[in-house]
């Protein structure tokens, strides 16, 4: 069984996601996280896109969630740190973009969610790649709490960043993942509307929580 939670960077869709998967004790898969190894092997390349593909058919990304944390693994080497840098989250929505990419992501995550009970989160994963998905949220909060949001986590990672810098990435990013040609960011018709702007992040979890369990319950 899959639910999903897509929406916009810093809504607040990965760290609902964890805790609900924390407590419910379900598995969690953090899309973006996937595209952001995947930045990785392009930056390793120099961006040079025919050896970035060939890299990226050879290379093995996996990811594993325990303790409320999700580790992202390139070729059995923990990049979970890495992936969360400025320089990957400048370059991601560009490999996001690309349709060879999304599609070698997206066989990876219907292979793996089949073995258990995932809530993931992403962009398009109630639209493109879970169209059939148990439940769907779109969670969504104004461009100043995100910024102010993923600005304080990167910020406790000891990063040296502004706030300005970080609401122009999320801005563009919004930009680039909403208007691309190949499953942009979009909210899919079935999908439970969250606006987290005036929530708590403990309602956010209780709301979702209590969806997805009177579910299971019904099943
Ligand atoms: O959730 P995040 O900010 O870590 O995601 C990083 C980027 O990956 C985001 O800018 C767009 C892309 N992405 C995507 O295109 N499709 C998904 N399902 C998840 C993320």
């Amino acid at each position: 069984m899959i639910v999903v939670i897509d929406g916009p960077a810093g809504s607040g869709k990965s760290s609902t996601a964890k805790a609900v998967a924390a407590n419910l004790q379900i598995q969690f898969l953090d899309s973006g996280a996937l595209y952001r190894v995947a930045t990785l092997l392009y930056l390793d390349v120099n961006k040079d896109l025919p050896q970035f593909f060939d890299t990226l058919r050879e290379s093995e990304i996996s990811f594993h969630f325990k303790n409320e944390k999700f580790h992202a693994y390139l070729n059995g080497r923990d990049v979970s740190d890495q992936i969360r840098s400025m320089e990957v989250s400048e370059h991601v929505s560009e490999v996001a973009s690309n349709p060879d990419v999304r599609a070698h992501i997206n066989d990876l995550m219907r292979e793996v969610v089949k073995s258990d009970i995932y809530i993931a989160d992403g962009r398009d994963l109630g639209t493109a790649v879970f169209p059939d998905a148990a439940l769907k949220f779109f969670m969504v909060a104004d461009l100043d709490t995100r910024a102010q949001r993923r600005y304080q986590e990167v910020k406790a990672q000891g990063k040296d960043v502004t706030l300005e810098e970080v609401k122009q990435n999320i801005a563009g990013r919004d930009e680039k993942d909403s208007n691309r040609d190949s499953d942009p960011l979009k909210k899919a018709d079935d999908a439970i509307l969250v606006d987290t702007s005036e929530m708590s992040f403990e309602e956010q979890v209780a709301f979702i929580s209590e969806k997805i369990e009177r579910l299971i319950s019904t099943q």
